[in-house]
């Protein structure tokens, strides 16, 4: 078991391109820890620094308390599954995950045990002896978790262990990680581009960008309260609503704008968010979630409310999505592939959406009232976009 610290953790390829910038993150003993971001932030190139597979340009990698920089990946106790796991075809379950220990000359009687084990862990004990081509997704990709476990690592690394799986073996597999994972105590780095996975998995979850660390905290944490508006458009599904709006703030009434409408703030808004203030007279971007919105009604008489079309209904059955036009366009998080959906002038894209009960009916084109739910309004400075 071991703690694992990145101390201002930089990766310059050899090209010259910075994949990761000042990175500074601690992996507690036995926590485990999601990187999550967008395809390309630079997730699988902050793994491989830990892992010892890719150069680390600057900054200090400890496990425990040594420094690791320049030690091999043996000589570091990890043991990395990735995407693409490759189980070898022509050997059987069990020699497979016992692979490892065969390699490293460890007795014939103690590979066995320790399969027996991991199997165990892994409730893969009727397949040990079957190939890799007659097991199902979810099964190959436990063999491959099995031949991480059996080497008894200190730490785990996991990068998109789960993309190849279909939707729902992906949620089985995401319980069977996070038992395994439980039951094991091994401090583990998880990395997924899936913020719901990543919510899901993480005790704490680091959210990064161009190789940025954006925040790192648990998804609860994450959820109410986003340092910034890229991390609160990007956890959260349907994401949060985002609107540049201008803020009035006077002795006795306070009052955003929206498009061209007018929304009172309450006092307890006002006193929430105290440095609000400063921002009197400027623009800023406000957020609310899809969840956060109410139709009126008798319990959300004093909540501000927002005058909207309906642009598309969509009933799944224990919800209804309203996307909606409140006469304003939705603010830019910077998350490149909500940005590529806009660009292709995807209806959805340029809507705000609300999620109802599933006994609720909606029409396109109709004029609805929308409320806010005030302690749930979000506010971030237009410039920068960190968290008002
Ligand atoms: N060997 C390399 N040389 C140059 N650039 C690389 C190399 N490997 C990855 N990159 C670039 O670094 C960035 C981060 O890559 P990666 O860490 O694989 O992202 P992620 O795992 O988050 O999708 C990407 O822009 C990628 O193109
Ligand atoms: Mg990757």
């Amino acid at each position: 078991m071991a703690e694992v610290r990145l101390e201002s953790i930089g990766k310059v390829y050899p090209n010259g391109f910075r994949a990761v910038s000042d990175l500074s993150l601690t992996i507690s003993d036995g926590e485990l820890l999601v990187l999550v971001g967008p395809s390309g932030c630079g997730k699988s190139t902050a793994m491989r620094m830990i892992a010892g597979l890719e150069e680390i340009t600057d900054g200090t990698l400890k496990i425990g308390d040594k420094v690791v920089n320049n030690l091999r990946p043996k000589e570091r106790d990890v043991a990395m599954v990735f995407q693409n796991y490759a189980l070898y075809p022509h050997m059987s379950v069990r020699e497979n995950i016992g692979f490892a220990l065969k390699v490293a000359k460890v007795p014939k009687t103690e590979i066995a045990e320790r399969v027996s084990r991991a199997a165990s862990v892994l409730e893969l004990e009727k397949l040990l002896d079957s190939r890799p081509a007659n097991l199902s997704g979810g099964q190959r990709q436990r063999v491959a978790m099995g031949r991480a476990i059996i080497r008894n690592p200190s730490i785990f690394l996991l990068d998109e262990p789960l993309s190849n799986l279909d939707a729902k073996l992906r949620v089985k597999m995401r319980a069977e990680i996070s038992r395994i994972q439980a039951e094991l105590g091994v401090t583990t780095l998880y990395v997924t581009h899936d913020q719901v996975e990543a919510m899901t998995l993480g005790d704490r979850v680091a959210v990064i960008r161009d190789g940025l660390l954006q925040q790192v905290d648990t998804p609860q944490v994450l959820y109410d309260t986003p340092a910034n508006l890229f991390v609160a458009g990007f956890i959260g599904s349907p994401p949060m609503n985002l609107w540049q709006a201008g803020v009035t703030i006077g002795e006795t009434t306070a009052s955003v704008r929206i498009g061209e409408q007018s929304v009172e703030l309450e006092a307890e808004t006002v006193a929430r968010v105290p440095d609000l203030a400063e921002f009197s007279g400027r623009e800023v971007v406000i957020g609310i979630r899809p969840e956060d919105l109410a139709i009126g009604g008798v319990d959300n008489q004093e909540w501000p409310a927002l005058s909207a079309t309906v642009g598309l209904v969509e009933p799944l059955g224990s919800e209804i999505l309203v996307h909606f036009d409140p006469g304003a366009p939705l603010a830019a998080t910077g998350d490149p592939d909500m940005e590529d959906l806009s660009a292709e002038g995807d209806v959805l894209a340029e809507l705000a959406v609300a999620k109802f009960g599933p006994r609720e009916s909606f029409a396109i084109s109709e004029k609805i009232e929308l409320r806010m739910d005030p302690a749930r309004l979000h506010f971030f400075d237009a410039e920068g976009g960190n968290a008002i």
